[in-house]
């Protein structure tokens, strides 16, 4: 299948629209990407012609619409090599990390040991450090080398009989690092600690298989994976579900409950407390087997040759810094520019049209251990086309001028 990326632009609408009289080139991915068609008419199908509440009603709109949420789980579980049973639908990847460090929490004492790395994002250093503070754990943080490689082996030697969980993210948001996943659990199993993945940006831009990777937890978010806002997905081996104890209460994660007590029902409906976010879950389905249809090999391709195109054409401009040189890498690019504030250049490029993010990119230890405290970053998705990479560096050189 060859890609086609004026025919998976044609999916988008909002990539018609102009911004401050110029196309919009939309380099923000990695904070949230858009929308194809196929997500938006799913969701918009649901509403207009069938929904109900769901799980709860024995009418035929209730029934048509568990059938679609449940179908949106099916799409996940395979989208991921997972059973069905082991998809739990949360609002993003910070709730799901959340519901696992609480759960894993109640399991844990003083002195246990969580191993993160420096290249996290927030969500997944602050559920930690809420045990921390709680419970009296220690954080250790495997440190990043100046390419922006994980140590490995600073991070096997972090390893120790202490260590309960080995946290991680699989791609870094910053850097675009994509980390040796599979080594790093075997590893962390090898010394009895559980593993959890933050997969947010990873499984955007790579095929994910929870079994083959022997993740314990693997967690994402819809709206970075074209899919929409407030659905996210916690993976859970069967086995690790089973013991984890509930995070909220409510309806629909209950088996009974009196005045008296409480008895829970099975994973994956334990961790869904209340009505799920229903439309956004078949938002999620819809963007997953929209993403089916196309060939992924061939996005992660088209994905590298851009990021390599703005490196190429950026290779004289000795006044950027670019903050993550892993071989490899994802196509996000951080960079500094000599003289300006991450702010302004991204105030700039919008004038053109362009769309980057400025800031600390919620992973402030890591924009630490690189004595910064921001950086712009450009991000790029499956639509993005190699006129906007061209477009894009020109931009940037002419923002420079700015600050000469
Ligand atoms: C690597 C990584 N982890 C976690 C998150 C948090 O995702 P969400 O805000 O959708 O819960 C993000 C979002 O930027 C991310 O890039």
């Amino acid at each position: 299948m060859a890609f086609d990326v004026e025919a998976v632009r044609s999916a988008f609408p909002i990539l018609q629209r102009q911004v401050n009289g110029k196309p919009l080139i939309y380099l923000d991915s990695a904070a949230s990407a858009q929308k194809p068609r196929a997500v938006i008419a799913a969701m918009s199908e649901a509403m207009e012609g069938s929904y109900a509440n769901v799980h709860r009603g024995l009418h035929t709109l209730a029934n048509e619409t568990t059938e679609a949420f449940e179908q949106a789980r099916i799409s996940v579980a395979r989208f991921i090599g997972a059973e069905t049973d082991e998809v739990v639908f949360t609002k993003g990847a910070t709730e799901a990390i959340n519901l696992v460090a609480a759960g894993l929490g109640a399991g844990l004492q003083a002195g246990d040991e969580i191993l993160l790395t420096q290249m996290e994002h927030h969500a997944n250093i602050v559920p930690w450090h809420f045990l921390r503070e709680r419970l009296g754990l220690v954080l250790r943080f495997a440190p990043v080398t100046d390419l922006g490689l994980l140590d490995m082996d600073a991070l096997a030697q972090m390893i120790g009989p202490r260590t309960r969980v080995v946290a991680f993210s699989h791609m870094s948001n910053v850097l675009g690092t994509i980390n040796p996943a599979a080594e790093i659990i075997a590893m962390a199993r090898a010394a009895g600690a559980l593993t959890l993945v933050d997969g947010c940006q990873a499984i955007v831009h790579e095929t994910v298989d929870v079994k083959a990777l022997d993740a314990d937890f693997y967690v994402f978010s819809g709206h970075k994976l074209y899919g929409p806002t407030g659905i996210g997905v916690l993976y859970g081996k069967r086995e690790r579900l089973a013991v984890l104890p509930p995070y909220q209460g409510g309806g629909e994660m209950i088996a009974q409950v009196s005045e008296e007590t409480v008895t829970y029902a099975d994973p994956p409906h334990r961790f869904e407390a209340g009505t799920p976010a229903i439309l956004e879950a078949i938002g999620l389905g819809a963007a997953i087997e929209w993403l089916n249809g196309l060939d992924r090999a061939a996005i992660a391709a088209h994905e590298a040759s851009l990021y390599a195109r703005v490196i190429d054409r950026l290779s004289g401009a000795n006044w950027l810094r670019v903050i993550g040189e892993a071989p490899g890498k994802g196509a996000i690019l951080s960079f500094t520019m000599e003289g300006a504030h991450a702010h302004d250049v991204a105030q700039i490029l919008d004038r053109y049209g362009i769309a980057v993010r400025a800031g600390a990119h919620c992973a402030e230890p890591l924009m630490h251990r690189f004595g910064l405290t921001s950086s712009a970053r450009a991000s790029f998705g499956l639509y993005n086309t190699e006129a906007e990479a061209d477009a894009f560096a020109e931009a940037l050189f002419k923002t420079q001028t700015f600050f000469a």
